[in-house]
């Protein structure tokens, strides 16, 4: 079935002064294919149920919005490139590499590692019920780090306990209704399907290929705010999403920039590693400057967002485009790492002369 969902993101590719540069597709990134492809009008044929779980079973419980699939039955696959709907579940050990940009998991990384039917490790991932998908955080509960207390149910992909939709809906569709078939080339985070991947409110430039193998030429450009005090909530940035739960770790006066001794400054020392701040606030010769290396190119690493999201930016300034993000160290979805950070934390040393992961901004502390 999968496959025979219609093509709906073309990829554009040109030759320009001999360098091949990927363009997202300018076309809307709406659903296409027969009906029947992906609704059940009664979730019967013949007396057999229509609708499939994450594993191809046959499920005799409907879907909301008559559909054969729920969320994750539909996102769960094997991202190859040329795929046109996002895999964001696989049901066997996907492929990572050492940060997940040449292996075959997207930008939000993959649910596989605290699935039930993958390693079930609560850390590796956020615990996401929609599906069955995972069971209850052991440890966390339903209660996210940085918080006003537990949700009120286990996560979900969208909604009031999720991250995608309109989150003052209760149900994974409800809070999704008219995205999948609607026009969603314009990004300006009026409505769900305007915003960065139906986050709502959240903007961005969207990669045609959520960032399968991303390039310094080909990847997501993350909205950001070079903030001035950690009162500002930088509402529309993708940390500003990730606030929204856990909040304390984002915004709140003294929760970033610290109090003492005069005032709140938004500077070093920080008593929580700052997120919507622009590398370009420190000193010409600081160690940050060695971002990306001579050139200062972007690194998809340890992408950093900007305030301005128009273009795919190839190199970095400093210039309100090197903004750090909660996303320059998480995944959002998950990875084979502990807290759904993009690297092994545990393999990053201070004078170990290693690189990657801390040392792309931190670049003399190895
Ligand atoms: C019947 C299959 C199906 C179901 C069910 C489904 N999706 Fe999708 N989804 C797709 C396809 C196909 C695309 C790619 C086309 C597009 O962007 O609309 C997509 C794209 C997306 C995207 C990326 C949009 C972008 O900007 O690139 C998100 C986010 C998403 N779906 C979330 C969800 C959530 C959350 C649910 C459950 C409420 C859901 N999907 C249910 C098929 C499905
Ligand atoms: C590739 C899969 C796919 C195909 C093909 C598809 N749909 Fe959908 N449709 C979805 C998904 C996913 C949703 C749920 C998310 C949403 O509301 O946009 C949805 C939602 C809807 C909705 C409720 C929301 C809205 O936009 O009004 C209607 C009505 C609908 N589809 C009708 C149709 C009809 C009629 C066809 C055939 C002409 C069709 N769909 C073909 C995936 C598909
Ligand atoms: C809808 C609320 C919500 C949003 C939005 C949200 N989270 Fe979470 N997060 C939670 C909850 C609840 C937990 C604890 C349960 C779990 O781990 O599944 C959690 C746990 C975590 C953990 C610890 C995982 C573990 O098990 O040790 C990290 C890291 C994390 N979130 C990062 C992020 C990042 C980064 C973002 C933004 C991309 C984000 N979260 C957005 C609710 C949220
Ligand atoms: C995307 C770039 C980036 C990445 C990746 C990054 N940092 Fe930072 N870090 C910064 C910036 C910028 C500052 C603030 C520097 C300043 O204000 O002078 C900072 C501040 C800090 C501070 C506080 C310094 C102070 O003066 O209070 C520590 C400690 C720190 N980072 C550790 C880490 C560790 C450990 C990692 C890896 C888990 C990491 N950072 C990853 C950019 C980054
Ligand atoms: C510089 C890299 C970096 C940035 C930026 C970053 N984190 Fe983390 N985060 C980590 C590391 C490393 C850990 C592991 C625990 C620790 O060292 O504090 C962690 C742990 C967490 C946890 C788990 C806490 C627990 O109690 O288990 C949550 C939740 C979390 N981060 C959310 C966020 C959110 C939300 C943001 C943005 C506002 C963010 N992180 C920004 C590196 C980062």
């Amino acid at each position: 079935m999968r496959e025979r969902i219609g093509l709906t993101n073309i990829l554009f590719v040109i030759l320009m002064g001999g360098a091949l540069v990927a363009i997202p597709a300018p076309a809307a990134a709406k659903v296409t294919g027969q009906c029947a492809q992906c609704h059940t009008m009664h979730n019967s044929q013949g007396g057999n149920p229509m609708a499939v779980d994450i594993s191809g079973a046959a499920q005799t419980a409907p879907n909301e919005t008559l559909l054969r699939y729920g969320c994750v039955a539909c996102h769960t696959g094997t991202n190859d490139g040329t795929n046109n709907i996002p895999y964001v579940n696989k049901t066997t050990l996907p492929t990572y590499g050492t940060d997940g940009t040449t292996g075959e998991t997207l930008a939000g990384g993959n649910f596989y590692w605290v699935a039930t039917n993958g390693a079930n490790l609560d850390a590796k991932g956020h615990n996401v019920a929609s599906d069955s998908l995972a069971n209850q955080d052991a440890t966390l509960g339903n209660t996210p780090p940085g918080g006003t207390g537990a949700l009120t149910s286990q996560l979900t992909c969208a909604g009031t306990t999720g991250c995608h939709g309109d989150r003052s809906q209760d149900s994974d569709f409800g809070a999704m209704s008219g995205t999948h078939h609607a026009d969603d080339s314009v990004i300006d985070g009026s409505s769900v399907v305007r915003s960065y991947r139906f986050l709502d409110g959240i903007l961005g430039l969207e990669d045609s290929d959520w960032e399968y193998q991303p390039t310094t030429s080909a990847h997501n450009q993350y909205k950001g705010f070079d903030r001035t005090a950690d009162t500002e909530l930088a509402t529309g940035s993708i940390s500003s999403l990730c606030g929204q739960c856990h909040n304390d770790f984002h915004n709140g006066a003294g929760n970033v920039g610290g109090t003492a001794p005069s005032g709140a400054p938004f500077a070093s020392p920080w008593v929580r590693h700052p997120t919507d701040f622009d590398m370009g606030n420190t000193g010409a010769t600081s160690e940050y400057r060695g971002y990306g290396g001579t050139g200062n190119a972007y690194v998809v690493a340890a992408p950093v967002a900007s305030v301005d999201v128009t273009t795919v930016l190839q190199n970095v300034t400093f210039n309100n485009d090197t903004i750090v993000t909660c996303i320059s160290c998480h995944r959002a979805h998950g990875t084979p790492y502990d807290d759904l950070l993009r690297w092994d934390y545990s393999g990053i040393s201070a004078g170990s002369g290693g690189t990657g992961g801390c040392f792309e901004c931190h670049t003399t502390k190895n």
